[in-house]
């Protein structure tokens, strides 16, 4: 999960499968300093992985996950792809004891099997709406691999499922008197005061990765408006990263909300129906999205 990503990618239109492939380090820091994120993430492995699993996890970065992951697996195989981190990643886990089971691996997680079959894959390579990171994408690969070269038993994958939401909203895009229709990412679980909801969220897509997985989205429905200017949508995404077996609790983790500007505002009388469509792929640019939103009001 990156917040703001100043990913010179995310300017193209390239939707080839390394899109997103390298945060930069400095990045990982700001992952490592998220408590909400680390916090979950650390309960979820805790409830997961057991002892003497053996656990894969995709996309390393700095290790922690793993980190987490080895104090009851028998081995952890640790896979990052960009070089600098695979560097960073070996000197972080020297520092930390308790490493000794996990095995770095430079290697691309689009590729990569381990060389026996594992109990939990651990993969954290989440954006919101599912964009520019490659999570759906790599898991999807992964599995086709898996089964044809290891084991038809699936591993359990930590996270285990995204729901996808979205929502009409008003968004303050007044900075000190400068007008500035920007996309935006949000905190999610702080308080909002530069927005203004003007209809309840919608799931627009579900992904299970134990099950069969669509690399599409598209989606086109219609919320009913409270009195306002609708001239944003915000895309929100919650990972369940796990369902704990003895008492079903839900252990989950919001990426960041993605709020992307309309190309014009619309006004809304209490009633109207706002009309929104929009389809993408996994792993794509945020401009794609962007680019594919229709929205219209449609008077009842
Ligand atoms: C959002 S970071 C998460 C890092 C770490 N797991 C954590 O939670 O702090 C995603 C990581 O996946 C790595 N990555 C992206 N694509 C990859 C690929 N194809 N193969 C291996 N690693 C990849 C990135 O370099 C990055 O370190």
């Amino acid at each position: 999960m990156v917040f703001a990503v100043p990913n010179i990618h995310e300017t193209q239109d390239n939707d080839d499968r390394y899109l997103g492939q390298f945060i930069p380090l400095h990045y990982h820091h700001h992952m490592l300093t998220s408590e909400y994120r680390m916090g979950a993430f650390k309960t979820a492995i805790e409830h997961t992985v057991f002892s003497g699993a053996k656990v894969l996890e995709l996309g390393g970065g700095s290790g922690v996950l793993s980190w987490f992951a080895a104090a009851k697996a028998e081995k952890v195989w640790c896979v990052e792809y960009n070089p600098d981190l695979v560097i960073e990643a070996r000197r972080l886990l020297q520092l930390n004891t308790g490493s000794d089971c996990i095995e770095l691996i430079h290697d691309d997680a689009f590729s990569y099997l381990p060389p026996e079959p594992v109990d939990i894959v651990i993969c954290e390579m989440l954006h919101p709406a599912m964009l520019v990171e490659k999570q759906i994408n790599v898991i999807k690969q992964f599995k086709e691999r898996y089964r044809q070269q290891i084991s038809s038993t699936l591993p359990r994958f930590l996270p285990e499922a995204v729901v996808l939401a979205v929502q009409s909203i008003q968004q303050n895009y007044v900075f000190m008197g400068f007008h500035a229709p920007i996309i935006a990412f949000q905190i999610p679980i702080a308080p909002h005061m530069d927005t203004t909801e003007l209809a309840a969220p919608q799931v627009y897509s579900s992904v299970d990765y134990s099950k069969e997985m669509s690399e599409k989205f598209t989606w086109e429905g219609q919320f009913i408006l409270e009195a306002g200017s609708v001239n944003a949508l915000r895309f929100i995404t919650k990972n369940i990263l796990c369902i704990s077996g003895t008492d079903n609790e839900i252990t989950e983790w919001h990426n960041p909300h993605l709020i992307l500007p309309l190309t014009e505002p619309l006004d809304a009388k209490a009633g109207d129906i706002l009309q929104v469509s929009f389809n993408y792929s996994a792993g794509g640019s945020l401009s794609q999205l962007q680019n594919s939103i229709k929205a219209t009001i449609v008077r009842p």
